[in-house]
Formats: C-alpha cells, sequence, structure tokens
C-alpha cells in the first residue's frame, strides 16, 4: 500500500463527496453499493443512541463531510470531528454549525488525542494497514470504542463485495492503495492488548462483510 501521506488525502479528496452521495442520497437508495454503507450509519446510530450519556464528548475519526455527525451531535456534550479531506471538512463545518461541534483536517495518525468519553470510526480501518493500526490505537484515549471494519473471512468469491474489490483495487503501479480486511482475532488481540474488553459485536455475514465493534475499558 502507497505510504505517502499527500497522495492519500488527495485521493480522498478526489472520492469522498461523490462516494458519500451515492451511498447516502435518498434519491439513490437503489444503488447496489449503498445499502452496506447504509445499514452500517443506521446500525451504529443505533448502538449509539441506545449507549451514550448527554455530559459525554465524542471523537469521530475520518467523519467525512459529517454524515454521522449531523445524526449524533446533539446527543452529546462535545463533539469533535477528524478527516484528511479538506473539502469534506469544509463541507461539514457548514453542515453543522454549533459551539459544541469542531472539524479539523488531519491524518488521524499525526494527533495526540486527549480523552474523549467515546472514540468512532466508520469505513477507516479499511484503508489503515496492520502497523497503523496499532498506532492508531496507541493513540486513541477513550474508555468507550465504536468501529467497523471488514472481516475476511466474509469477504469470499461468493460475496458480491470481493468482485468489487478485485475491480476497485486492480493494480495502478507504485500508488496502489488498497482496502484492508481484518480476521476477528485480529481485532480481538488488538482490543485485547490495549485493555479493551469486546462489549458488543455485529458480526459480518454473507452478503455484508462489514462488522461493527463496541469495545470498553
Ligand atoms: C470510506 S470513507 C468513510 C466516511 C464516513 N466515516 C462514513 O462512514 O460515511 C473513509 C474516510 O476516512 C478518511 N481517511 C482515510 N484515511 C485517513 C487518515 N489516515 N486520516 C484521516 N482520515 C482518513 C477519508 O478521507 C474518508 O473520509
Amino acid at each position: 500500500m502507497i505510504k505517502n501521506p499527500d497522495y492519500i488525502s488527495k485521493f480522498w479528496e478526489k472520492k469522498i463527496l461523490m462516494w458519500e452521495t451515492l451511498r447516502y442520497s435518498n434519491w439513490l437508495i437503489l444503488y447496489p453499493l449503498s445499502w452496506t454503507v447504509r445499514s452500517r450509519l443506521n446500525r451504529s446510530f443505533n448502538i449509539i443512541k441506545k449507549r451514550v450519556e448527554p455530559s459525554w464528548s465524542v471523537l469521530e475519526l475520518g467523519c467525512g463531510s459529517g454524515v454521522l455527525a449531523k445524526k449524533i451531535y446533539k446527543l452529546f456534550a462535545s463533539y469533535q470531528g477528524v478527516d484528511f479531506a479538506k473539502n469534506a471538512i469544509e463541507s461539514a463545518k457548514i453542515k453543522i454549525d454549533s459551539p459544541n461541534v469542531n472539524f479539523i483536517a488531519s491524518n488521524v495518525l499525526d494527533i495526540t488525542y486527549e480523552e474523549y468519553n467515546l472514540t468512532i470510526f466508520l469505513g477507516l480501518t479499511d484503508w489503515l494497514d496492520e502497523s497503523q493500526m496499532l498506532k492508531l490505537f496507541n493513540k486513541i484515549n477513550s474508555p468507550n470504542i465504536l468501529f467497523s471494519y471488514t472481516e475476511t473471512r466474509a469477504v469470499s468469491k461468493i460475496n458480491p463485495y470481493w468482485y468489487y474489490r478485485k475491480f476497485m483495487d486492480r493494480d495502478i503501479g507504485e500508488n496502489s492503495y488498497k482496502a484492508r480486511t481484518y480476521t476477528h482475532d485480529f481485532i480481538c488481540n488488538l482490543l485485547q492488548s490495549r485493555g479493551y474488553t469486546l462489549n458488543i459485536i455485529e458480526s459480518s455475514t454473507l452478503f455484508n462483510p462489514g462488522a461493527i465493534v463496541w469495545a470498553k475499558k
């Protein structure tokens, strides 16, 4: 995978706003690639609603243009969003104008995080390799984490996602930047080594390779 952060931020600046439009617009509800991402957003929202307290501070990494932020920011005392893509961050700032909400454009691996009650990251782990995952988990400073990952086991040739990734991740030379999958064991070991216990997990299924994890210290 390419390691150059400039390439990656440009990659996302080109892609993220259209990616969100294709997945979240009501008029594209039947777009075939949208339902797993919509379902991830809705399932995560329901988990958050049930578990948070109004006094909590929340950090969202890889927040895009604030699609989830818009649904959840009123549930918390404060919200901080971080994303590589400057255009997504500008759009998020326009979308939500609240003194308790803040967005910054940055690589999530370049920040030293203060303590937040909850850290959320949906769709981010697909774009971090194993060493970056370890680095991220060393930085996160939260007793609660909610995140998604794509489970290796579920991404087989009988899963349409396998064909989608094969097409999307075709070799483009030195700029190859491919989506990652992780095993359940890797995620469990990582969480355990950082002092977390797995509190809830929505497992991947044959047609939806995305898993959702809530971990707690
Ligand atoms: C697949 S999108 C998911 C967006 C949003 N969380 C959602 O679920 O709709 C991945 C997001 O992660 C961001 N991202 C990827 N790598 C990043 C990094 N190292 N630092 C900050 N943001 C990153 C991208 O810019 C993009 O907005």
